[in-house]
């Protein structure tokens, strides 16, 4: 088999453009179909379109109101509480924690314990789900990783999801049968996929795997942003003591403050696509069938074409022409663009008033918890990066908070 054409695209049009194109298919998870076989990310064309409508149900204004305003932050509260008591916590850790309740939340992971050790439990069958995912990066024996991440969830399908389905076919079933209303039923994943009102008959191993992505779109992205979000607001302390004081009191400052990072951070530092056809892409890059195109979406980030001379600083004040999102690609664009990213990062506040119902978005509303319960970090405790990270992600993010 000869190697396919390499093409990477940097510069923002060119993402922007190639993120729209329908003849460009998802090519990032090839090796991971243990987990990824047949997930939202992982459809094309009329696959996608049937899908993606199904889910966009749950994915509106209303719904992400409820979890912002109501369903979330007793989760933040409560994922929060026993650090402070404490005094003191590991950002990365607590980030995961996190993230891992609120993601289990939206995707309809009924947590019967709600303990710590729990979501631990449940963070450690996350983690293999991600070695599923990202197969292509796994140096040892590929075939072992796969069986071992095909055990795991099974027995997770086991313990967690099983039993949720159970708990959401009976309360369908009272709902069919009109002894309860609408609004006793879960706003998740799983029920907007078991209600099946279009048909769609997923089999059961397809929901599995969905749920199981789910998890994982929604905790490690969001975990990521949320530490470095803190990073950048601790780090401004002595520099910008003024932006770090309105960004403890501003939620939209601080909301600006996490799109700044997560443009200059993307979870993903690239997306990648296999040619379907023949195309040419703006500024006239020929793209023949068959080629992979790489979406370097650090480069396009901080392209200053579109995010001006100092791209590469992290300025939250930062002005944007029209039609450009203080995000940059980091959220994708097209049929793929990320379906939590409202409820992640909320809408964009830039230059409009703040209604009351305006959508923080669940990072910068975690972020605020911390910085309310006055976390500070430790001066002989430095924060150290992952020193098995390519991807510059924190390892250790000590805080205290005071007692
Ligand atoms: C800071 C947080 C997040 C970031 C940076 C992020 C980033 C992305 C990106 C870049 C994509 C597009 C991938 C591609 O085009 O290949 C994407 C898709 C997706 N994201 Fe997110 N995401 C975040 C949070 C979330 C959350 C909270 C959820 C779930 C509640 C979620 C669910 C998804 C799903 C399901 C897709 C696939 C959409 C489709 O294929 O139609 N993401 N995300």
């Amino acid at each position: 088999m000869t190697a396919p054409v390499e093409i990477t695209v940097s510069t923002y049009e060119q993402a922007r453009d190639a993120f729209r194109r329908k003849e460009l298919r998802q090519a990032l998870y090839d090796e991971g179909d243990v987990v990824m076989a047949d997930v939202l990310v992982n459809l094309h064309g009329d696959d996608h379109r049937a899908r993606r409508r199904l889910e966009n149900r749950l994915f509106r204004k209303d719904t992400h109101a409820r979890y912002e305003q109501e369903l979330f932050p007793p989760i933040v509260a409560a994922t929060l509480a026993p650090h402070v008591a404490r005094g003191r916590a590991e950002l990365v850790g607590l980030s995961h924690e996190l993230m891992m309740n609120l993601a289990a939340s939206t995707a309809g992971v009924d947590r019967p314990l709600g303990t710590e050790d729990e979501t631990r439990h449940l963070y450690r069958y996350l983690m293999v789900f991600i070695q599923g995912a990202t197969l292509a990066h796994h140096t040892g024996d590929r075939d072992a990783k796969r069986a071992e991440v095909a055990a795991a969830m099974a027995a997770f399908d086991a313990e967690f999801l099983a039993p949720s389905i159970a708990r959401r076919r009976a309360l369908l079933a009272e709902v069919e049968a009109g002894a309860r209303g609408e609004a006793d039923l879960p706003r998740d994943v799983l029920t907007t996929l078991l209600r099946n009102e279009d048909d769609l008959h997923l089999p059961d191993d397809v929901v599995l795997r969905e749920i199981c992505f789910f998890l994982l779109a929604g905790a490690h992205t969001s975990a990521t942003a949320f530490v470095r979000t803190l990073h950048q607001v601790l780090e401004m302390e002595d520099a910008r003591p003024d932006d770090v004081a309105r960004a403890s009191t501003d939620l939209g400052f601080l909301q600006r403050c996490v799109h700044e990072t997560v443009r200059l951070q993307p979870s993903s530092p690239i997306a990648q696509r296999w040619a379907l056809a023949d195309i040419e892409l703006a500024g006239g890059v020929a793209v023949p069938e068959g080629a992979r195109v790489t979406i370097d979406l650090m480069a396009a980030n901080r392209d200053p074409a579109a995010f001006g001379d100092h791209a590469d600083a992290f300025d939250p004040h930062r002005e944007l022409p029209a039609g450009v999102a203080p995000w940059g690609l980091s959220f994708g664009l097209g049929m793929h663009a990320c379906i939590g990213q409202d409820l992640a990062a909320g809408i964009d506040p830039m230059g409009r008033g703040l209604d009351a119902d305006h959508l923080y978005g669940l990072v910068p509303t975690a972020v605020r918890a911390v910085l309310d319960a006055g976390a500070r970090r430790i001066a002989d405790d430095p924060p150290t990066v992952d020193p098995e990270s390519t991807r510059g992600y924190w390892g250790r993010y000590p805080v205290a908070f005071p007692t």
